[in-house]
Formats: structure tokens, sequence, C-alpha cells
């Protein structure tokens, strides 16, 4: 029984999901491209391109713990990866 009802619960979480994503694909949300050529055929900018280098470095600038007057707050201190950069 308590099988059939976490089943359940499964089924329900898993068509909310579905339900919200649908939700964004009609507003024009599309989601990150996986691969580098795609993300750059998206996002890039002729006055400014993009290039592997500046991708690492907005990489290591979200984790840097410098950019805080005391030193003790990055990006992802709030951006967490862990529960999707929010
Ligand atoms: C002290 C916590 C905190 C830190 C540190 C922080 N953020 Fe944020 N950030 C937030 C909050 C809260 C919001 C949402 C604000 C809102 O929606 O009104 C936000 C929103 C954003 C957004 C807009 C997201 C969206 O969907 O519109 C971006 C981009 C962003 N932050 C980038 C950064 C970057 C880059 C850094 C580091 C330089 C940073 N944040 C550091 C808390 C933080």
């Amino acid at each position: 029984m308590q099988y059939i009802f976490m089943l359940f619960l499964c089924g329900i979480s898993l068509f909310g999901y579905d339900n919200l994503r649908q939700k964004a694909l009609s507003k024009g949300l599309r989601p990150i491209p996986k691969d580098f050529e795609t993300l750059r055929s998206e996002v890039d900018d002729k006055y400014n391109p993009l290039s592997r280098e500046k991708i690492l470095l907005g990489k290591q600038l979200f984790f840097d713990k410098n950019l805080s007057r005391d030193r003790t707050i990055a990006c992802t201190t709030c951006h967490d990866l862990k529960k999707r950069w929010s």
C-alpha cells in the first residue's frame, strides 16, 4: 500500500514538473544548451564575442569570495548549485 502511495506521489511530482516545463516552453523559455557551439550561436555578440577564456573567468569570479568587502561572500553563497543556483 505504501509503495502504491509513493508511486502516486512520484507521478504527481513528475506531472507537475512536466506541466511547469511545458508552461515555460510555451512562454518562449528554452533550456540552456549543453554544448559550447550551440550556446555560442544563441548568446554570442559580435561586439563582445564569447570565448572559453571568458566563460572560465566568469566561473572563477562566481566562486571568488575576494569580490566581497570582507571576503566572506561569493555569488555562489546565495546562488547555490545544490539549489539550482537559486
Ligand atoms: C547575498 C545574496 C546574493 C549574492 C551574494 C548574489 N546574489 Fe544574485 N540574487 C540574489 C537574489 C535574492 C536575487 C533575486 C532578486 C530578485 O529577484 O528580486 C538575485 C538575482 C540574481 C540574478 C537575476 C536572476 C534572474 O532570474 O533574474 C542574477 C543574474 C544574479 N543574481 C547574479 C549574481 C552574481 C553574478 C553574483 C555575484 C557577483 C550574485 N548574483 C551574488 C542574491 C544574491
